[in-house]
């Protein structure tokens, strides 16, 4: 039994690669762990978003959570910025970091890219995100492989607390899927499906209708071979297609490639809309259903309530421990 936590922020509806790279697992760790989950609504600001849009987005994200199958009898779900002690541990967690180690992160560097005025919080959301973590004692964290190196850096964030004030964190790891921490862009697999991705045909989000799904699956980029193998460097848009399959089938890459042998591109692409579409239906549905019902407003305040009483006694702790 492990102490899971886990975010999403609330841009934009969630893809395909969030839901495989880390919500599914969110819903499948809940079976002998203590999870919490939250709608990561601080981390979303780093970037200037529209009031309107990122209200909507946090409801979406939180009804979609619940579609999922996070259960919150037995989990935590609640909305980051209605619990203080994220912003309080932020803020501390910011004065044990470098301007070196942030700058280092991938992350900061592609989002600051060509950018004339950064703002600060785009080089401050790694120690945010070190506190989110840190204030539940968490001890494994699911993600995609982006967020690799955000937890490395918690982890070093909390030793150095610990080292230097006293055993206040429990140091996290981890957990990165097999398959699926990485889903491609469909349109440019070399690179990762993104919520910011400007080209529409690059993304599958998981509420997009059935037509979307098999237009946008149809019109993935591979190469052009007529062979279905799995090879990330040479083939990437097959591999990328084949991982999606995978995962949404319940079969391992290995029985697909064999099962697709001598199999053209079109029938395999029909059978991955398939498989992606039967997925995110039974998502969907309960999302609609879901939306509009009163049980989002009590779920997500009773969550915020139960993680602030863990949350203020860490912080509590680490303020002791600092002496202020
Ligand atoms: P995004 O990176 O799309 O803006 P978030 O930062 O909210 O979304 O990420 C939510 C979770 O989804 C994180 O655990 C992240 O690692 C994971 N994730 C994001 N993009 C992908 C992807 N293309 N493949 C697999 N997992 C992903
Ligand atoms: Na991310």
């Amino acid at each position: 039994m492990a102490k899971i936590f886990s975010g999403v922020q609330p841009t934009s509806i969630p893809h395909l690669g969030n839901y495989l790279g880390a919500m599914r697992n969110f819903v499948t760790l809940q079976d002998g762990n203590e999870c919490i989950y939250c709608i990561v609504d601080e981390h979303a600001i780093t970037l200037p978003q529209d009031p309107g849009e990122i209200q909507r987005n946090i409801r979406n994200l939180a009804a979609l959570y619940l579609a999922m199958g996070i259960d919150p009898k037995r989990s935590i779900l609640f909305i980051q910025s209605e619990v203080p002690c994220h912003a309080q541990l932020g803020w501390i967690m910011q004065c044990v970091s470098y301007m070196g180690e942030l700058e280092r992160m991938t992350q900061f560097k592609d989002k600051s890219k060509g950018k004339t005025s950064v703002p600060a919080g785009l080089l401050t959301y790694p120690p945010l995100m070190a506190a989110d973590i840190l204030l539940y004692n968490t001890e494994l964290v699911p993600v995609g492989a982006d967020q690799k190196q955000h937890l490395e850096l918690t982890r070093n964030l909390a030793e150095r607390f610990n080292n230097k004030y006293g055993d206040v964190f429990v140091i996290p790891e981890p957990y990165i899927p097999p398959v699926g921490a990485r889903i491609m862009s469909l349109a440019e697999p070399e690179k990762k499906m993104s919520k910011s991705d400007t080209n529409r045909k690059a993304t599958i989000f998981t509420l997009d209708s059935e037509k979307d799904i098999i237009k946008k699956i149809k019109g993935a980029t591979t190469d052009d071979e007529a062979e279905i193998r799995y090879d990330r460097e040479k083939k990437p848009g097959i591999s990328n297609l084949l991982d999606i399959f995978s995962i949404c089938s319940g079969r391992s890459v290995e029985e697909l490639v064999n099962a697709y042998q001598g199999k053209g591109y079109g029938e395999f692409k029909t059978d991955v809309a398939e498989a992606v579409s039967g997925t995110l239906r039974p998502i969907r549905e309960r999302y609609n259903n879901l939306i509009e019902s009163s049980e989002l407003d009590e779920v997500l305040d009773e969550g915020a309530e139960r993680a602030y009483d863990i949350a203020q006694q860490t912080l509590k702790k680490a303020e002791k421990a600092l002496g202020i």
